[in-house]
């Protein structure tokens, strides 16, 4: 799949089930084979990321099969993990390498991370600073990009409080922290997903979280158990979004994940205006799940800013993309951690969007796009720099631009969401003249 071809679409309606969260399901699997047992984890995430935490772990000795769209993990405990044969490769996954730097400062054996030529250039300093600080011996490429050696063995509870708002860094620290006695605490900056506590306390760890300090018991035996990923809802954004573009559009999206954590997307296309709706169903392994509801309305716009640009992270490229279909634009501001994602997206972003014709504005921490009225957005050849999430925003912001858009290197969107063109085709009316080809 050379080049992908987007043209405008009619209207957008439909009932979509989307695969399963992609940072749940790293930490499913990462600590079912940490637990004693087997786990079944059923709606595990296609996406070639959490693929790659599943090659990872492999490489340490720990049985998975797959089955249907779920996998089995025979756990082998804390300390049942064997030394790997050669270099652990998390591909281009952040979350992998990041969190596998916590459970690896634990085992009494080396290893080595290493991972794509992204990969290797974001910054990895901020897991081994606290993992050095509970006694891990890690050595990286200028002090700070993988391939990381990781000299792990006994290590010893700390108090941490991450300079960045990163749940990476909180998980690593938790993951190291199973292994040092006594009570890790970790102070976040600001709460940030939360998807590894929970899935810490369903095992049966001793976790709680008070004013902001999360707090640990090391040491636990964790349980095997039956887990179900519910729906990604980073990835749901592109859909919302691609409604709120396209007129007449109507769209249930079933089954996805509703942390309170991740769900600030919704309160944001909410604030600008969108009839969004949400079904919650219950809990599932102390995931909150349900159904959403959306329409299209025009939106104002709007400015994200603080604690609201760290709890949208992945949903920036999308909301900037949106801007020009709003009526005052986007404004997004305290993301400079956009910069060190899987590209340099804030520069992405405003590069792909003037060439589609909107008004940007680019700042060191974020970027100003523009509101619609300088006319529509037109057709351009879309560079999405080897980042599904740049390739996705721009795919669905060319369903209301004029002209045909092409999304290069298409096939970067399987890094998180391996079938986003079919679904997208599955829901698309397109225009009249484009039923004739
Ligand atoms: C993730 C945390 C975020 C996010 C990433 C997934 C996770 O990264 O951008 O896609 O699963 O913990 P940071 O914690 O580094 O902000």
């Amino acid at each position: 799949m050379a080049k992908k071809r987007i043209r405008p679409a009619k209207a957008f309606r439909g009932v979509l089930t989307l695969p399963g969260d992609k940072s749940i399901s790293h930490r499913s699997a990462i600590l079912a084979a940490l637990a004693a047992g087997k786990s079944e984890i059923f709606n595990y995430s296609p996406a070639a990321d959490c693929e790659s935490t599943l090659r990872c772990l492999r490489g340490l000795g720990v049985k998975i099969e797959e089955k249907g769209s779920g996998i089995i993990v025979e756990g082998k405990g804390l300390a049942g993990w064997t030394k790997p044969r050669k270099a652990l490769d998390a591909g281009n996954s952040g979350t992998t390498m990041r969190l596998l730097a916590g459970a690896l400062a634990g085992q009494e054996f080396a290893s080595e991370l290493t991972g794509d030529n992204s990969l290797r250039r974001r910054p990895m300093r901020r897991v081994m600073e606290p993992l050095r600080q509970m006694g891990a011996k890690i050595e990286a490429r200028e002090d700070e990009f993988a391939p990381l050696e990781i000299e792990g063995g006994a290590l010893r509870a700390i108090e941490y409080a991450p300079k960045v708002a990163s749940a990476q860094v909180k998980s690593a620290v938790l993951l190291a922290g199973l292994f040092a006695e006594g009570e890790t605490v970790v102070r976040e900056p600001i709460h940030t997903r939360d998807h590894t506590e929970l899935a810490l306390h369903e095992m049966g760890a001793a976790i709680s979280r008070q004013d902001g300090a999360v707090r640990l018991q090391g040491r636990p035996k964790l349980i095997a158990r039956q887990m179900v990923v519910p729906g990604d809802i980073s990835a749901a954004t592109f859909f919302l979004a691609a409604t709120l573009i396209v007129p007449d559009s109507d769209l249930i999206i079933q089954g996805v994940g509703l942390n309170p954590t991740r769900t600030a997307v919704l309160d944001f296309l909410a604030s600008m205006g969108a009839p969004v709706s949400v079904v919650a169903l219950g809990t599932h392994d102390g995931e909150l799940a349900g159904d959403i509801n959306v329409r299209y309305a025009p939106i104002k716009g709007g400015k994200i800013s603080g604690a609201m640009t760290a709890r949208l992270i992945d949903e920036l490229p999308m909301l900037a993309a949106l801007g020009p279909y709003t009526e005052e634009g986007i404004e997004i501001r305290d993301a400079k951690e956009l910069r060190v994602k899987e590209s340099d997206r804030i520069a992405a972003m405003a590069e792909n969007l003037r060439k589609m014709g909107a008004e940007v504005e680019e700042f060191p921490d974020g970027l100003r796009v523009g509101a619609r009225g300088a006319g529509r957005l037109h057709g351009a050849t879309i560079d999405p720099h080897e980042d599904h999430r740049i390739a996705m925003a721009f795919a669905i912001a060319a369903l209301g631009a004029e002209g045909e858009t092409i999304i290069r290197d298409p096939q970067c969107v399987a890094i998180s969401f391996p079938n986003f063109f079919d679904l997208l085709e599955s829901l698309l009316k397109l225009e009249p003249e484009d039923k004739k080809q």
